[in-house]
């Protein structure tokens, strides 16, 4: 097993990454404080993981929440389930919230532990890639609104992490390359060695080699530990995070949530904020070429997909949570590693990233 963790304070909490971490004796009691507990998780990842959290609980006032899977479950509604969960249990104010799953689970019951009697104790157990590189750590919970994804949430710090990668076992081949898409954003943005280790090992981890798995979420926890502490609340460093994120939201909302997938979405975003940075003359047009090639390899999308109007998804752009007073602020780049937040990008130098032809 190795352990990581997040410094914050007298909020620290560690990230520990191993194979059978949930069926391991101690590891999940250990976490629980108090009487009562509740899992939240959805019908995916229920029928092959829950057994082992629910049997390691056993000795609390144990509750269970199972929701039907997928972003759309992400809701005020689904979250007001879950805290009436929470309020038929009794539950006081040492209770334990644990969320088994991905990032629509993890982000759903962090809230509702943010918000139950103000705030308690909530462990994030992440079973797809993407929720153990990123949606896992870092305290940010929220649930989408008809008007927009993320929209209410609060900044609520989990007690603890805890990644089996076992869990990816039973994770289609999709999601496992939409998780890769958030990995090797950290290596894009901070690290070009890493890329080097990625080119190097992609195989072995759409392969689900334990070892190289182990590697890349470890590597990828330490780059996000590494933001938060120094920047938990998002007000520069950690708005690094979303390179490719503004394209890849524009994509998602322009298709109705019902296309890309999150992480796909975010690897056509890179490429897209890779060529817009060659195209202004900030980085070198070979770095756009080398990422492209690696999410391809890593079996993702590197184009928006045909039918999308540039003009629409422009549109879109210019509502991003990051645009300030309708100026858009993108993360660009100056080559691989070397990320930046850029903020007069002019529209039309988007638009012809937009239309390659
Ligand atoms: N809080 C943050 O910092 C943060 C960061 C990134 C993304 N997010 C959020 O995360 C969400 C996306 O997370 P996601 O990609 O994990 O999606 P998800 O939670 O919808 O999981 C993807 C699919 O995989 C299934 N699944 C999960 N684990 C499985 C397993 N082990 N075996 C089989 N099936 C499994 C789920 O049921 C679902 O159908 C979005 O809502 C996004 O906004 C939050």
């Amino acid at each position: 097993m190795r352990t990581l963790h997040v410094e914050l304070g007298s909020r620290r909490y560690p990230i520990s990454i191993g194979s059978g971490l949930l069926h391991q004796p101690g590891v999940l009691e250990r976490l629980a404080r108090g009487r009562h507990a509740l899992i939240v998780t959805d019908r995916n990842v229920a029928g092959a993981w829950l057994e082992p959290v629910r049997e390691a609980l056993d000795g609390k006032h144990l509750q269970m929440v199972v929701l039907p899977p997928g972003e759309q479950e992400k809701t005020l509604a689904r979250f007001g389930e879950v805290i009436a969960a929470l309020a038929e249990l009794g539950a006081s104010r040492d209770a334990t919230v644990f969320a088994l799953g991905g990032g629509v689970v993890g982000d759903l019951a962090g809230f509702a532990a943010a918000c139950w009697m103000r705030g308690v104790r909530f462990v994030q157990l992440p079973t797809t890639l993407l929720a153990m590189v990123d949606s896992s750590v870092g305290g940010k919970t929220a649930v989408d609104l008809p008007n927009g994804k993320n929209l209410v949430g609060a900044f609520h710090q989990p007690a603890a992490v805890v990644i089996d990668i076992d869990t990816l076992s039973t994770l289609p081949d999709r999601e496992l390359s939409a998780g890769l898409a958030e990995v090797i954003k950290y290596g894009a943005i901070f690290d070009v060695g890493f890329i080097s280790w990625l080119e190097r090992n992609i195989e072995a981890l759409r392969n689900r080699d334990p070892i190289a798995l182990t590697e890349a979420i470890a590597r990828s926890c330490r780059y996000k530990a590494g933001v938060v502490q120094r920047d938990e609340q998002e007000q520069g460093e950690r708005m690094l995070l979303n390179f490719g994120h503004t394209f890849g939201h524009a994509i998602e909302t322009e298709q109705g949530f019902d296309g890309l997938l999150h992480g796909e979405a975010v690897a056509v975003g890179m490429v897209l904020a890779a060529r817009l940075a060659a195209q202004l003359k900030r980085a070198p047009a070979a770095d756009a070429e080398r990422l492209q090639v690696l999410l391809r390899r890593a079996g993702l999308p590197v184009a928006p997909p045909a039918g999308l109007d540039p003009e629409a998804l422009l549109a879109r752009m210019k509502l991003d949570k990051k645009a300030v007073s309708g100026l858009l602020r993108l993360i660009l780049w100056r080559g691989i590693g070397k990320a930046d937040i850029v903020r007069d990008v002019q529209p039309e130098a988007i638009l012809r990233v937009l239309n390659p032809s």
